[in-house]
């Protein structure tokens, strides 16, 4: 039996049925483990011309942090495009405590204010710019934290990374892109890579390398075709 139809077993047992989700038989076969994913499309593909959106989605929340100024140079860089809508969303405004929700991201059944407000903002996007950070060579957990609130809200979306630390924040990514593979994130291949080294001065002021600043456009290509892509599917 799977951990998703024991909590499924778990939550009737101890809470009124009005406030439990629909039951999930489906789960113990190879159907979607979301159960309704009731979210809206970011851009509808049948209205011509309509542009993707796509959101830089800060990783971090710590006083000090380099995030928002790496995420904040990303925006600079690509406002001037003229095929994608591109927002910066700053995870820090959300206010997200450790993951505090009763039921999995799935049953989409939320109960707190604050993730309704990350739902409801992630759910506007068709792809997503990740700013990652690396801590004890993973993805940090502000972060991963959030991404465990939701999950139909990433649904056949595409994202890409731009990532930073000793060795570039690669680790960090290889492991974001288990956990969005979950997701059913589709994770372009182009990444942009920053070392604390070579791109920081002191370990703190941005100012990205020539040759490591090039690499960004050539990702964002790679993801607003995919993010263009799946909303085809949606
Ligand atoms: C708890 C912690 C663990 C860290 N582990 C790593 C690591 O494994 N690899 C790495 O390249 N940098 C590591 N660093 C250094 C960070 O990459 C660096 O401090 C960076 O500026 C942190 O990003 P932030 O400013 O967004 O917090 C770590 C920093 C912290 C605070």
């Amino acid at each position: 039996m799977s951990w998703f139809k024991i909590f499924s077993r778990k939550s009737k047992a101890s809470h009124s049925a009005a406030s439990v989700a629909p039951s999930v038989s489906a789960a113990a076969t190879n159907a979607p483990l979301v159960v309704a994913p009731e979210v809206s499309a970011a851009a509808d593909p049948l209205v011509e011309n309509a542009l993707p959106k796509i959101a830089i989605i800060t990783g971090a929340s710590r006083p000090g942090s380099v995030n928002k100024s790496v995420a904040e140079w990303v925006l600079a860089q690509v406002a001037d495009r003229t095929d994608a809508d591109v927002e910066l969303v700053d995870i820090a405004d959300f206010n997200l405590p450790l993951l505090d929700e009763a039921y999995p991201a799935a049953y989409q059944n939320y109960q707190n204010p604050a993730t309704k407000a990350w739902s409801a903002r992630v759910s506007e996007f068709d792809g997503f710019i990740f700013v990652v950070h690396e801590y004890n060579h993973t993805a940090g957990p502000v972060l991963t934290n959030a991404l465990s609130y939701l999950n139909a809200e990433f649904n056949n979306k595409a994202a890409g990374f731009v990532s930073y630390g000793s060795a570039g924040g690669a680790r960090a990514v290889e492991h974001l892109r288990e956990i969005l593979s979950e997701l059913q994130v589709a994770h372009v291949r182009n990444q942009v890579m920053f070392s604390l080294f070579n791109d920081f001065e002191n370990f703190s002021e941005f100012k990205p390398t020539e040759q490591n600043a090039g690499t960004l456009a050539p990702m964002v290509d790679q993801l607003v075709s995919w993010a263009k892509g799946f909303a085809t599917i949606r």
